[in-house]
């Protein structure tokens, strides 16, 4: 407990520690902190405490000063995700990287990037160009809430999307602070937007729009064209060349299958492959581009529906309705990312009476920090079915949220409960979490002008 006036930081590699881990030490009695990581990214993490530590120290840069301390840290999840919808609402690519900075500042280091929206189609295909010309744009915007009815069109033609230099200027940003892009390209569902572009793609083949509204809608890909596989190959060919990870997200929630029901070609698809049920056509179409991807070094990940058909073992599953998709998937030996709605979707309001506290309009409400927090992602699962969890996410979705300072009052702070759960082994109380986001983050959101 000596302080002093100046002290350099000393950044080294100890490969002996764990990837993500690293040690801070502010003990010595030279003027130096040494911060080692068991990797560059271990290193990351460690400067985002250090970070925390002087912001929250003081807010006067020339009195910063940290305590005498010593830090050993590591990861409980190797994949610890954030997501944002940028499908039906763009935001620009500065405020993606700022969103990027954010997710950052908690120790996420995945990103999952939702591109392709019924309502928007947000990533530059070079070989099929009407994607974006006409399928990033919509006429005008449903305001108000989906269930109640009462809301109106506003008139105001809403688009937008992300050229490919773009996003390998997003990727290289995101790569510098340690975090990894999963790009999804929505299939067979929420796909209205490819299918205004290029109606061939659906069953019908004609007559479609890129939506205004919001929900499920029940015009989704055509599987049984050979063309359908071929457009989608070819950009993921694209999709590949620009995001390096792994992992590509292939959707595949809310798809209704009532136009393959009545669609030729699916039916003399299912047919052909001796299918009884328009579940399996999907798990066709998942196993077939997930083969496609594996060819190219990737691995797929897709929301739970996936596993009503039945599924390759080599998928992930995303587990967003509830936590019973990720626990079935780890018990039949899939790995599974955890993102349960009621605790990890972060497009639902932060209060229980949203009214009362005057947040504006959400999808439903009561996601407390507290109810965030309480999430055990191991629950219902023993030992060796638990290794398949991979890790956990927080989702943010965009229906009613059409600017960032909204995106931001969404996220904070319930990313820091979020981050806890995929960071931390050791289990806290709700009160000593509130007291470490009271000192510890909310002084850097406040430094660093965040909402
Ligand atoms: C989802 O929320 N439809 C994945
Ligand atoms: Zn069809």
């Amino acid at each position: 407990a000596k302080s002093l006036r100046k002290a350099t930081v000393k950044l080294s590699i100890d490969p002996a520690l764990a990837e993500e881990g690293y040690t801070l030490d502010s003990t010595s009695d030279k003027e130096e902190i040494l911060l080692a990581g068991g990797s560059v990214k271990g290193v990351w993490w460690g400067l985002q405490t250090l970070e925390q530590l002087l912001v929250a120290a003081t807010e006067n840069p020339a009195q910063m000063r940290i305590p005498a301390l010593r830090i050993e840290d590591a990861p409980r999840f190797a994949y610890r995700g954030a997501h944002l919808d940028c499908g039906r609402h763009f935001f620009t690519t500065d405020e993606v990287k700022t969103y990027i900075d954010i997710i950052s500042a908690h120790k996420i280091n995945t990103f999952h990037w939702h591109l392709t929206e019924d309502q928007g189609w947000r990533i530059e295909i070079k070989k099929y160009p009407e994607l974006t010309r006409i399928g990033s744009q919509r006429p005008e915007t449903y305001v108000g809430h989906l269930y109640a009815h009462t809301g109106k069109y506003d008139g105001t033609p809403h688009g937008g999307y992300y050229t490919q230099d773009e996003i390998r200027d997003i990727v290289a940003y995101a790569a510098e602070r340690q975090i990894t892009i999963i790009p999804e390209i929505e299939m067979p569902g929420h796909a209205v937007a490819a299918l205004a572009s290029y109606p061939w793609l659906g069953c019908r083949g004609e007559g479609y729009e890129v939506w205004t509204s919001w929900g499920v809608n029940k015009d989704i890909f055509c599987v049984g064209k050979e063309t359908t596989f071929e457009f989608l190959q070819n950009v993921l060919d694209e999709v590949c060349d620009l995001f390096p990870g792994e992992y590509i997200h292939i959707g595949g929630d809310e798809a209704p299958r009532d136009s393959w029901k009545t669609c030729p070609h699916c039916q003399k698809r299912m047919k052909e492959l001796g299918l009884e049920k328009e579940a399996q056509l999907q798990s066709y179409l998942v196993a077939r581009i997930e083969k496609y991807l594996n060819a190219k070094g990737r691995k797929i990940i897709g929301w739970d529906e996936i596993l009503e058909g039945g599924v390759t073992p080599t998928a992930t599953v995303m587990s967003w309705r509830g936590a019973e998709g990720g626990i079935a998937a780890a018990k039949q030996g899939n790995d599974a990312i955890m993102v349960p709605y009621q605790y990890l979707y972060l497009d639902y309001s932060q209060t229980r009476d949203q009214a009362v506290y005057g947040e504006p309009l959400a999808i439903d409400s009561g996601l407390t920090l507290e109810k965030c927090y309480s999430f055990d992602p191991f629950a219902g699962l023993n030992e060796e079915e638990r290794a398949h969890i991979k890790g956990v996410q927080a989702n943010l979705w965009t229906e009613y949220i059409a600017d960032f300072g909204h995106v931001q009052h969404m996220l904070l702070p319930r990313l820091s409960a979020a981050a806890e759960i995929a960071w931390s082994s050791e289990k806290t109380d709700i009160d000593t979490l509130r007291r470490r986001i009271r000192d510890f983050m909310l002084p850097l959101y406040k430094a660093r002008g965040y909402r």
